[in-house]
């Protein structure tokens, strides 16, 4: 393993078709009042908030509702949000949905204490809040399997007058105190959602296995969960009901970001930059943005990782390495993931979430650049990305 590193996730995680019942386990250590953020109503359609808000209710708590969080959260709720915990006072914030509930109440729970502007402070100037900041404490309750957000710190906010969207990743006091994890409340999401949380969740993986080349723990179980994951989304999409792929896809989601396999790797994530920038341009679902540039992005980061994607053909897609090159063999793992991507139904150009030609200066010029993974691009560089992903 190379690199020095902490290890620290104080997330308590339940899960299982019972986990729901554990909240009322984890309400005695936290205050009378709480924010509960969920998003544009389907927790109430599928009868979730019903069960949560009687359990808060039988527990004496104060609810504080605050509805309406949209997919990909603005700035302009964020803000929202932290007026109506300032003018109730309290004391801790309980996020049901999906990944964007959850990031948006770690955003919450971070700015309510901080006397300045928050946006710039933590998202833009990138700082974590000062140790003696007072932060809310946050509770997940997860309806959709995808982002990770259940078990790190990070919280992407989309800052819409500017169509910039940008993700700040806090420390470990924002991560969740506790997640609840029952795979039955994905069984609603739709069907273009649960896919997109399943290339999310892929990509996530490659995002930090795709960096360096010397023998990493990591890497191995990065490639376990790649498998599992690919096992399991064949199952999901044919039957989503199928309770079996559908819980392990949403343990697979927490593991592939809670910064487990981050550990000792330099890690990538220019996919997700560029993803982040589409979604703030054509509003298309997260997971949809990566897998839109996913090919292009990828061909190019191969030419300088040859001995990784030549291993990943292997491990992950079972490609006998026999008469074939180390490049082409690469390249048949490349195939493999596009042909997958392409069998479970996902975008593999960003024409098909609604980028045109003329969009593509806007897009580049919102994309954060950062030297990552096997590539150090230029802004020219991403500007033939999108090209080439049209
Ligand atoms: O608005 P509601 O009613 O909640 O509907 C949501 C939303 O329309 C719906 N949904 C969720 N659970 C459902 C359901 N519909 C029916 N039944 C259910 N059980 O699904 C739609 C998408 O939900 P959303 O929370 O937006 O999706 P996701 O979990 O993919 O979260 C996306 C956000 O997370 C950020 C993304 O950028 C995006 O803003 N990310 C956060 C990360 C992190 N914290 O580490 C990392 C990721 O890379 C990502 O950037
Ligand atoms: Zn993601």
């Amino acid at each position: 393993m190379q690199g020095n590193f902490k290890y620290h996730n104080p997330t308590k995680l339940y899960f299982g078709e019972e986990a729901l019942n554990c909240l009322k386990d984890e309400l005695d250590g936290l205050g009378q009042t709480v924010l509960l953020n969920y998003g544009s109503g389907s927790v109430k359609r599928n009868g979730i908030y019903d069960q949560v808000v009687a359990i808060l209710r039988e527990a004496g708590k104060t609810i504080v509702e605050n509805p309406g969080v949209m997919s990909n959260p603005t700035l302009e709720k964020l803000h929202e949000g932290v007026r109506l915990a300032r003018e109730n006072k309290v004391d801790w914030i309980l996020a049901l949905g999906g990944g964007s509930v959850c990031d948006y109440s770690k955003g919450v729970a971070a700015s309510v204490y901080y006397e300045g502007d928050y946006w710039q402070q933590f998202w833009l100037d990138g700082h974590q809040p000062a140790k003696d900041q007072r932060i809310l404490p946050v509770g997940c309750i997860l309806t959709m399997a995808g982002t990770g957000s259940e078990m790190n710190g990070g919280c992407v906010i989309t800052d819409a007058q500017k169509n910039f969207k940008t993700g700040h990743v806090f420390d470990s006091r924002l991560m969740p105190r506790f997640a609840i994890l029952n795979p039955r409340f994905t069984m609603t999401v739709p069907i273009e959602q649960m896919k997109a949380g399943i290339y999310d969740i892929m990509n996530h993986i490659m995002e930090q296995y795709f960096s360096d080349f010397d023998d990493n723990t990591s890497d191995y179980i990065a490639e376990g969960l790649m498998r599992g994951l690919i096992v399991a989304s064949r199952a999901a999409v044919k039957d989503p009901l199928n309770y079996e792929a559908r819980s392990n896809i949403m343990w697979t989601a927490t593991w592939a970001l809670n910064t487990l396999i981050r550990c000792g790797k330099s890690e990538d994530w220019m996919v997700h930059m560029l993803g982040h920038s589409l979604g703030a341009w054509t509003h298309a679902p997260h997971g949809y943005t990566l897998a839109s540039v996913t090919p292009a992005y990828y061909r190019r980061a191969m030419e300088n990782g040859l001995p990784k994607f030549a291993r990943y053909a292997q491990t992950v897609w079972n490609i006998r390495p026999e008469g074939k090159t180390e490049h082409e063999l690469a390249e048949a793992g490349l195939q493999a993931l596009c042909n997958w991507m392409k069998e479970i139904g996902l975008p593999l150009t960003i024409s098909e979430i609604g980028a045109t030609p003329e969009m593509i200066d806007n897009i580049v010029s919102t994309t954060e650049i950062f030297p990552a993974g096997y590539l150090n691009l230029t802004a020219d560089d991403v500007k033939q990305i999108l090209l080439e992903s049209l």
